[in-house]
């Protein structure tokens, strides 16, 4: 049984192959793949696109997806192995993986990190509890790696750009009033470098830079892939011929839990935020994000509506790539 936890496990052809479906999909988006399946989709944090892409998503391939809210609609769950449960979780994941693997052929899960300890979260044990729990394939819908995101930034790149080898991604940080997941971030760079791009990590300081997992995990994608991977401060030299912006902002992962620290060093770096003027030192670039995003705090409103912003491409995106992950993972793919 194969799950979709992070594209770390698939290889460069296999996630081509999504693409590809994806895009199929894309051009012939109703069929009956997946009649009578079914898919359990818990969020354990809030969304908007990832909810109504794989609700939309599975009815348009003839099955059907139940959200759970576990803590608001549905019992609060323990994940921590051998946890004494006398707090508000009034079931354990054993029990929740267990129950819903009898009612259904597909588990997403959305978990955050809880923004306490990093050295647990960088683990990402929730996902992996259920997965160990379950006997049927769990998808991520984002945890501390969002691979469905990746999977639809690369086929809005590839619909833009054609060949994604040797092109110049730019991912950078960006202003935000608080420090949020590197999810996305991590995601950016496992992508962009399985996919053979000259990867340049714009950040304000080394406290920003990315885990080490992720990071050594970018790396060896680059040296497979025959594309590349650096870090830079600088942002005139990071946006310099850029192909693609990217843009995310993230928490310094040394404050990581202490939010005051953390703004200490953030509130100097509002001029991150991306605008024309950082555009036009850029290979005529597309420009996207995962959305939602703050207009005027991470880019201006004149490069959300520019013609080069593919930010809604990538939202549409999300349900052609997770129709294929559904398929290929239900053994449905043609
Ligand atoms: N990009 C993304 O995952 O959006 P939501 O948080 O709205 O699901």
């Amino acid at each position: 049984m194969r799950h979709f936890l992070s594209t770390v496990d698939w290889s460069h052809e296999a996630l081509d192959g999504l693409l590809a479906l994806a895009a199929d999909l894309k051009r012939s988006p109703l069929n009956d793949a997946l009649r009578g399946k079914s898919i359990a989709l818990m969020f354990l944090n809030p969304s908007m696109r990832t909810r109504t892409s794989f609700e939309l998503g599975m009815q348009q391939l003839g099955g059907i997806a139940i959200v759970l809210q576990p803590g608001k609609d549905a019992w609060g769950v323990e994940f921590a192995p051998g946890a004494v449960m006398d707090g508000d979780a009034e079931e354990h994941i054993a029990e929740v993986a267990g129950v819903l693997s009898r009612y259904c052929d597909m588990i997403g899960l959305r978990a955050f990190p809880g923004f306490k300890n990093w050295s647990d979260d960088r683990t990402d044990s929730v996902i992996k509890s259920l997965a160990q729990h379950a006997s049927v394939p769990v998808i991520n819908m984002e945890t501390i790696v969002h691979p469905c995101q990746e999977l639809a930034l690369m086929l809005t790149l590839k619909e833009h750009l054609g060949q994604l080898a040797r092109r110049k991604f730019v991912l950078t940080w960006t202003w935000h009033p608080r420090p949020l997941n590197t999810a996305v971030a991590n995601s950016a760079l496992l992508a962009a470098t399985k996919f053979g791009m000259d990867v340049t990590l714009l950040c304000p300081e080394p406290d920003y830079v990315l885990d080490t997992q992720f990071m050594e995990a970018a790396s060896s994608n680059a040296r497979a892939s025959g594309g590349s991977m650096k870090v830079t401060h600088d942002i005139e030299a990071a946006y310099d011929g850029a192909e693609v912006v990217y843009a995310k902002s993230w928490g310094a992962l040394p404050f990581y839990g202490d939010p005051e620290r953390e703004w200490e060093l953030r509130q100097k770096y509002r001029h991150f935020m991306v605008d024309e003027e950082k555009m036009s030192l850029t290979n005529h670039a597309r420009f996207s994000h995962c959305l939602p995003l703050r207009r005027n705090i991470k880019a201006t409103d004149a490069v959300m509506d520019a013609d080069y912003c593919v930010a809604l491409d990538e939202a549409e995106n999300r349900l052609h790539v997770q129709k294929a992950v559904m398929m290929t993972l239900m053994g449905a793919a043609p």
